[in-house]
């Protein structure tokens, strides 16, 4: 057996829980993070040997939470191409790329979280899961249990769309539909944990689906050769890859695989949904109140209050990055824009991070020589039409 994990930490008073069960909020209620002996990672590993290994998520084995000898629940969680878009400019010296982690199993980004997550739930003999959703970490939970065996429970706002419902009704979960926002979901979810000794699986609530998430950030590293752009925008909900990303960036310093320059971070969320910009511009230090009222047809920022608030603001702080918020109108123009002139259809999520980038750029925030990545977080056959 070998783990290259050192311990568990709380993300607010820094404290030291044991890796070896499986843990939920720490004892102050606050996300817990998961942390490498990078030093033995170093002796044991170097980035040429990993970028020769097969291109997928489990390349990253030794920066991933299971022990190296214990089966993964997989799906086949593919390196996600960097897709150009191509640029009005073309002789400027910047150029926009799009990670599309649409083509993961179950379509979406979630894929990376719940694969961990799931795979973690089974190496410590949980049978039963559940989370709260915006729809698509529901589908993937509900592919990752059918995988592992597992009964998942999913709660999920009544005005999901119903594809993610679809999805993951086919692959066996129970879904319950509430109505209220995600919110209310979590609360439910809670509950139900609780009371039926289940799993609870939701952002941020285990330290597992983070480390998933975080493999976004190694894998761009490498497919830039070890380097970084200089901005990345990510459609911010829950902000788990966003913290994650910015986790992977850190712990590859830390081993020495990149430089010391690491990219600005841009959270991107609707005028119908933007807490964490409204935090950041109040100057706070954590989402200290519920945004409302939440108003976006945009499903994965529909997060009013996120439990790892203070986490992505401390990102936005550290990396140099901004938060933005767009228009509805503006994602849709996006949305259909990139389709038709450039034959890349994003989720609305992705689209929201193109829109925000065009606003940067007309606000003299980015530059056009700036090498930008957009992360495109789901397939845009997920996004109703
Ligand atoms: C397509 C899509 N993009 C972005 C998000 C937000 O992701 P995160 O929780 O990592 O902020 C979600 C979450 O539901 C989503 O489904």
């Amino acid at each position: 057996m070998r783990s290259f994990v050192s311990h568990l930490e709380c993300s607010l008073t820094g404290r030291r829980y044991e890796h070896d069960r499986l843990h939920g909020l720490s004892d102050d209620a606050a996300p817990l993070l998961v942390r490498y002996d990078t030093h033995r990672i170093r002796s044991a590993l170097n980035r040429n040997a990993v970028g020769q290994r097969p291109h997928d998520m489990w390349m990253w084995r030794e920066l991933l939470p299971l022990d190296t000898d214990t089966p993964v629940v997989s799906l086949g969680e593919t390196v996600t191409p960097l897709v150009s878009v191509p640029r009005h400019r073309a002789q400027s010296a910047g150029s926009v790329h799009v990670k599309d982690e649409g083509r993961l199993p179950t379509g979406s980004f979630k894929a990376r979280g719940l694969a961990i997550a799931v795979s973690m739930a089974r190496r410590f003999e949980e049978s039963e899961l559940v989370l709260p959703t915006a729809g698509n970490a529901g589908a993937a939970a509900a592919a990752y249990g059918a995988a592992a065996g597992m009964k998942v429970h999913v709660f999920a706002p009544e005005d999901t769309p119903q594809i993610t419902i679809q999805e993951t009704k086919f692959f066996g979960a129970h879904i319950r539909q509430v109505d209220g926002l995600i919110d209310k979901c979590g609360e439910l979810a809670r509950a139900a944990a609780t009371e039926n000794g289940w799993h609870n699986l939701a952002t941020l609530a285990e330290p597992y689906r983070l480390e998933g998430k975080k493999t976004m950030g190694l894998e761009l590293a490498m497919q830039l050769g070890w380097s970084l752009p200089d901005l990345i925008y990510y459609p911010t909900g829950g902000g788990t890859g966003f913290i994650g990303m910015w986790k992977a960036f850190i712990e590859l310093r830390e081993l020495g695989w990149i430089g010391d320059r690491l990219p600005r971070m841009v959270s991107v969320q609707t005028h119908g949904c933007s807490p964490i910009k409204t935090a950041f511009d109040s100057g706070h230090r954590d989402v200290l109140k519920p945004f409302e009222p939440v108003t976006t047809a945009v499903p994965g920022v529909r997060v009013p209050k996120p439990l790892g608030g203070r986490m992505i603001l401390s990102v936005l702080r550290a990396s140099n990055g901004h938060p933005c918020a767009v228009s509805d109108d503006a994602v849709f123009r996006c949305h259909a824009d990139l389709a038709r002139q450039h034959g890349i259809h994003l989720c609305l999520e992705g689209a929201a991070c193109l829109a925000a980038y065009q606003d940067d750029l007309a606000a003299g925030l980015v530059s056009e020589n700036d090498k930008v990545v957009i992360f495109n977080t789901a397939t845009g056959l997920k996004s109703a039409f």
